[in-house]
């Protein structure tokens, strides 16, 4: 089973605010939609609310929840950590898209990380845990400097775990 965490981050941790996203990256969000594109994403129920367009086209949607027996249409649904992993694709990479609980509870779980590290802080109420370097191996870095769109620069980042 092939376990990865696909996240955003700002420099202070920060992902979310008031169930929403810190920023309008289009940059990220293509490549979000490259890597998950064909894959199983898994995500908290509060992430799942906040898409703007939702289920994600051409993904399964898992959406995690503690309301047993709940359904949303069109969703895979996991009511449990165990319960998603045991319904996770066995042949292909199974993208954690979060929220910050659903991070938290898969970080023991993920083999590989692609980070979007956003360079500035932002204030919010959703942060990702502290990542250890003694665990995680970089393997990959793009900088990007030119983003007329935004007033900050990032980089995207890959990680495995050694
Ligand atoms: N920067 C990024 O890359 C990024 C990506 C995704 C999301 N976000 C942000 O993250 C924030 C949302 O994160 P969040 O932590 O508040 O919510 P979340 O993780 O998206 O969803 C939390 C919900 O998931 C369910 N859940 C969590 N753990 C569970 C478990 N072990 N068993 C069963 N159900 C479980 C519960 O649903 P029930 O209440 O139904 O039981 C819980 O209320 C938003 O601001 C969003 O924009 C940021």
């Amino acid at each position: 089973m092939k376990i990865s965490i696909i996240v955003a981050i700002a420099a202070n941790n920060a992902i979310g605010k008031d169930n929403d996203l810190l920023w309008h990256i289009s940059r990220d969000l293509k490549r979000f939609k490259e890597l998950t594109n064909g894959h199983y994403i898994v995500m908290g129920k509060k992430t799942y609310f906040s898409l703007p367009k939702r289920p994600l086209p051409n993904r399964t949607n898992m959406v995690i929840t503690d309301v047993p027996g709940e359904q949303i249409d069109d969703c895979l649904m996991a009511y449990s950590i165990e319960d998603a992993i045991g319904k996770m694709d066995p042949e292909k990479e199974n993208f954690i898209i979060g929220g910050g609980s659903i991070y938290r509870q898969f970080l023991p779980y993920a083999d590989k990380l692609y980070l979007t590290r956003v360079h500035k802080d932002f204030e919010a109420d959703t942060f990702f845990p502290e990542i250890s370097l003694d665990e995680w191996e970089l393997l990959e870095k793009e900088d990007v400097t030119d983003d007329k769109q935004n007033d900050f620069t990032y980089s995207f980042e890959i990680y495995r775990r050694k």
